[in-house]
């Protein structure tokens, strides 16, 4: 379907005065806080949504959110996977609550520290793990390990990869294979050409050129893509990698910040990978700001054998508040008693239910469109077959229509997650919130093709 652009700004203006009308209190927060913030934001993705002003919350419980002007919300966002266990779950609210009484951050070790390590131990499959405050610090401190075991400079990462704000992986392939600066990349401190390789996910020919250079120190990678649309893997693909870091000498560092929505222990454990290193952030301290990263007791090993007490604080790992009481108290509660092996199925269900109803409306409509879900997360991309690596799904990029997408779903009170299409269900998600996006995301496809 090709849309037509008349058509679509049409109703673009009539959602945005829908809007309008309805968030005036956000609005006067808006004004107010652009005297003081830029784009009257505290952070400036926040700036990216689709109204004309941010929506300001005032409150988020379970799965949906109340903001100012009072309209409640079904969140399929979850913070983009910072709040995947739902808003305020009870057993991390009280454990957090117990610990703010108790001692914020000493720089000394709780008992909690080394039960939260061991049930990311039992989850994972590697044994030895460390704290830091987001995902983003944890795949900066496994770069460096890599980097200072091996002896080896470069980062392998896949083609619209996304790992946070870690300068090595904001590199892409251009039209002719090189690496380049990832389009928009914000004051890159070197050519990303000396610090990466970047290959297409699901390349196999890809990466046995890439290993052939003999300087990779470490493969980064998400198990399946999730930020670029979802890529799933190919058959083959992960042992192909594993083989090739063995040979190699590299470390493979699997990221399951995302992909922690396939199961308790991620892809990891549902597809029996085998990584050096597994890195994880968002949501296992329910929102409270936390990330980990593990490692083989081979891989630990040589990383401590490698590092001088004396010089421990002055590596570049780690960092003043990692590994602090409150973090660590909202670990434990949050992986012992919320995100539970036992709190899966349910959220799978609910994915499966999104995903089922986003299809039949690209069935009934004819749209050449796809869905795809991976556990308790499924997007679906203006392609007409799911994409095999990143470019594939980049090349689906239409942020016109997706803005539209989102606005006609906010002005119904569904938030999705921003920047692409995707939706994520929570243990607090419920049938009904599933079906009222069903029935709203129909209307919005009828209004295109109408
Ligand atoms: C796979 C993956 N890793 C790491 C990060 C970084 O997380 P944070 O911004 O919380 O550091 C993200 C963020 O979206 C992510 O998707």
């Amino acid at each position: 379907m090709s849309v037509d652009r008349a058509r679509l700004s049409d109703l673009m203006a009539h959602e945005v005065a829908r809007f309008e009308a309805e968030r005036p209190q956000s609005k006067v927060l808006f004004d107010d806080a652009l005297t003081r913030m830029p784009d009257g934001v505290p952070m400036l993705w926040m700036a990216k949504w689709p109204g004309p002003w941010p929506v300001y919350v005032s409150r988020a419980q379970g799965a949906h959110f109340t903001c100012v002007d009072g309209i409640d919300h079904v969140d399929l966002c979850l913070g983009d996977t910072g709040a995947m266990v739902g808003h305020s779950p009870q057993p991390t609210v009280d454990a957090v609550t117990q610990q703010l009484a108790k001692g914020i951050t000493t720089m000394l070790p709780t008992e909690d520290a080394a039960i939260a390590a061991g049930m990311l131990a039992e989850r994972f499959g590697v044994p030895m793990w460390q704290f830091t405050l987001t995902a983003t610090d944890a795949n900066r401190a496994m770069i460096r390990y890599s980097r200072h075991v091996t002896g080896k400079k470069k980062v392998l990462v896949m083609d619209y990869c996304y790992h946070g704000s870690v300068d090595e992986t904001f590199a892409s392939l251009d039209g002719t294979g090189a690496v380049v600066e990832r389009r928009g990349n914000i004051g890159a401190p070197v050519d990303p050409d000396e610090t990466t390789v970047v290959v297409p996910f699901n390349d196999v020919a890809a990466l046995e050129r890439a290993f052939g250079e003999g300087d990779i120190a470490c493969a980064l990678i998400e198990p399946a893509m999730t930020n670029i649309g979802i890529v799933l893997p190919d058959p083959g693909w992960h042992e192909a990698l594993r083989a090739l870091c063995t040979d190699h000498g590299a470390v493979l560092i699997i990221d399951e910040t995302h992909t922690v929505c396939a199961g308790p222990g991620g892809m990891t454990l549902r597809d029996n990978l085998q990584p050096d290193s597994v890195v994880i952030g968002k949501t296992i301290a329910g929102g409270i700001p936390a990330g980990a990263y593990g490692m083989t007791q081979e891989l630990q090993n040589r990383v401590r054998a490698s590092i001088h007490m004396e010089d421990i604080d002055v590596g570049g790992v780690g960092g003043t508040l990692a590994g602090n009481a409150l973090s660590l108290a909202a670990i434990r509660a949050t992986l012992g008693e919320v995100l539970t092996a036992e709190a899966y199925p349910a959220m799978i269900q609910r994915a499966t239910e999104w995903t089922a109803g986003v299809q039949a409306t690209i069935d009934e409509f004819q749209v050449p469109w796809q869905v795809t879900q991976l556990g308790a997360r499924a997007e679906y991309s203006f392609l007409p077959q799911a994409p095999r690596d990143g470019a594939d799904a980049a090349n689906a990029d239409d942020f016109e229509l997706q803005q539209y997408l989102h606005l006609h779903a906010l002005n119904r009170g569904i938030l999705m997650t921003p920047f692409h299409n995707m939706a994520l269900m929570s243990p607090a998600t419920t049938a009904e919130d599933v079906a009222a996006h069903t029935a709203h995301f129909r209307e919005a496809v009828a209004s295109l093709v109408a």
